[in-house]
């Protein structure tokens, strides 16, 4: 239950309308929660998480003047659209909500919660919710502009690894053909971490200890690396969308180890095409297969109206199409045997916390250098070479019924021991937690 004692502090908690993002914050409230802390979840109107799934937070709304996250706006404008249209009113609920003393966390995606934290002189730490292995590559983009290294769009090139950033190559970067003068502006706006007093990392030691040795040099502030969140979390559901639970009742009429669940997070989009190679891919797989299609995520469509003619016939009783599931729910399913994946970082830990290896097909920003680790570095994921029908089904097949997937599968359960492992008594993760706990209560004495 916690130490009774800490309640009377208080921790408010800045969270982000990406899903992906907001979840990890639910986690750590609930974490921090039961660690005896009072939570206060700040957050924006839009994709406002439901408060009757967490009695025990309280919860602040902030009218950001969005209707929706477009995907096909730009990326930064919007964050800073959006930290405008909070910042004012953020400080203002703080102060009204008159609490005795608080220490303000904030989603680095809501950075004017270090500014209100500023204004108030209250002490604040940023929660990251991508790999830290990402950081390194996304610290070197200036570098490589400015020795015009980067945009670049040669296929030959992008296979290339970059000098000083092994394993990466070009095409494992983010944002790696976007102009400089993009690329610029985003970075004036998202790299500084501007002045917390420490870091909460969703991620493992042993998983990333080179990427997190190398990130302590680099901020000369505490770094706590307290994950997966999914696993230590007591949370029901954070999605923002329904989860559609009628996948669990037909994962348990399919053989153990059979069923390749596909998923491509809440962000990435495809076109007909796509959709078109990934449906005959599957069914040409003959694997058995639950495919989430978020609605609105084919581009010119509301739903799946674009899948093939003869695919629903082709793969009737082997295959399920959803909306969206609880993922930490199928994952955790017997049933499953492989997960084909966008890399997002909430994702890869899930799939990692239950020994699932992954097909790899990163869309955005830190997807491109979680898909290189998973494949390359840690080996639980094969690389989707090509959105193509033949390649698809090669690579299900090779994931689900070859010996090179049963090695893989091997692997991913070791990573799910090591994972458990830190997060008991005494490992990695136990322990930066309850460093955390000692480093916000210091500020209350
Ligand atoms: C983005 C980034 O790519 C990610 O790496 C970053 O750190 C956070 O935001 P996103 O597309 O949201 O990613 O993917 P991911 O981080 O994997 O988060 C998606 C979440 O939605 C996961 O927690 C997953 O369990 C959940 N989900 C997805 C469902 O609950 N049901 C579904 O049907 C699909």
């Amino acid at each position: 239950m916690g130490d009774e004692r800490y309640r009377c502090k208080h921790l408010v908690l800045v969270a982000s309308p990406f899903q992906g993002h907001m979840t990890p914050m639910l986690q750590l409230g609930s974490v921090l929660h039961a660690k005896g802390f009072s939570i206060t979840i700040v957050h924006t109107k839009l994709n406002s998480p439901d408060p009757s799934n967490h009695p025990e937070f309280e919860f602040l709304p902030l009218f950001d003047n969005f209707v929706a996250i477009d995907a096909s706006t730009n990326f930064t404008k919007f964050v800073e659209v959006l930290n405008e249209n909070c910042k004012l009113q953020l400080q203002q609920r703080i102060q009204e909500a008159n609490h005795k003393k608080i220490t303000i966390i904030y989603d680095n995606t809501m950075y004017s919660g270090e500014e209100v934290a500023r204004n108030l002189n209250v002490p604040s730490i940023v929660l990251r919710s991508c790999s830290a292995s990402y950081m390194p590559a996304f610290l070197a983009l200036p570098k490589l502009h400015s020795e015009g290294q980067l945009p670049i769009q040669d296929s030959m090139l992008q296979k290339l690894l970059i000098p000083d950033l092994y394993p990466l190559r070009y095409k494992d970067l983010p944002f790696n053909n976007t102009s400089t003068q993009e690329i610029t502006e985003m970075l004036a706006l998202t790299n500084p971490i501007r002045n917390p007093s420490a870091i909460i990392w969703n991620t493992m030691e042993f998983l990333e200890n080179s990427a997190l040795t190398k990130l302590q040099q680099y901020y000369k502030i505490p770094i706590f690396a307290i994950g997966p969140l999914n696993e230590t979390a007591r949370c029901p559901t954070t999605s923002f969308l329904n989860e559609d639970t009628s996948c669990i009742s037909w994962l348990d009429k399919q053989a153990p180890r059979s069923v390749v669940y596909v998923s491509l997070g809440s962000l990435a989009t495809m076109d007909k095409k796509e959709l078109t190679e990934a449906a005959w891919g599957l069914a040409n797989s003959k694997q058995p297969f639950l495919w989430v299609v978020r609605p609105g995520s084919v581009n010119g469509s509301e739903w799946i109206e674009f899948l093939p003619d003869g695919f629903a016939e082709e793969v009737e009783g082997r295959g399920l199409v959803l909306k969206w599931v609880p993922q930490k729910q199928v994952l955790a399913h017997f049933a499953v045997g492989g997960f084909w994946s966008h890399c997002g970082w909430n994702s890869s830990l899930e799939s990692i916390s239950q020994g699932v290896p992954m097909i790899c097909w990163p869309f955005l920003g830190d997807q491109y250098v979680n898909s290189r680790y998973l494949t390359y570095v840690w080996l639980v994921g094969l690389e989707l070479e090509h959105l193509e029908r033949r390649v698809i089904a090669t690579a299900i097949r090779r994931l689900m019924v070859d010996d090179e997937g049963k090695e893989m599968r091997k692997r991913a359960n070791d990573m799910k021991e090591k994972a458990k492992n830190s997060l008991c008594n005494g490992g990695s993760s136990f322990n930066s937690l309850n460093n955390l706990v000692e480093f916000i209560l210091a500020d209350y004495n």
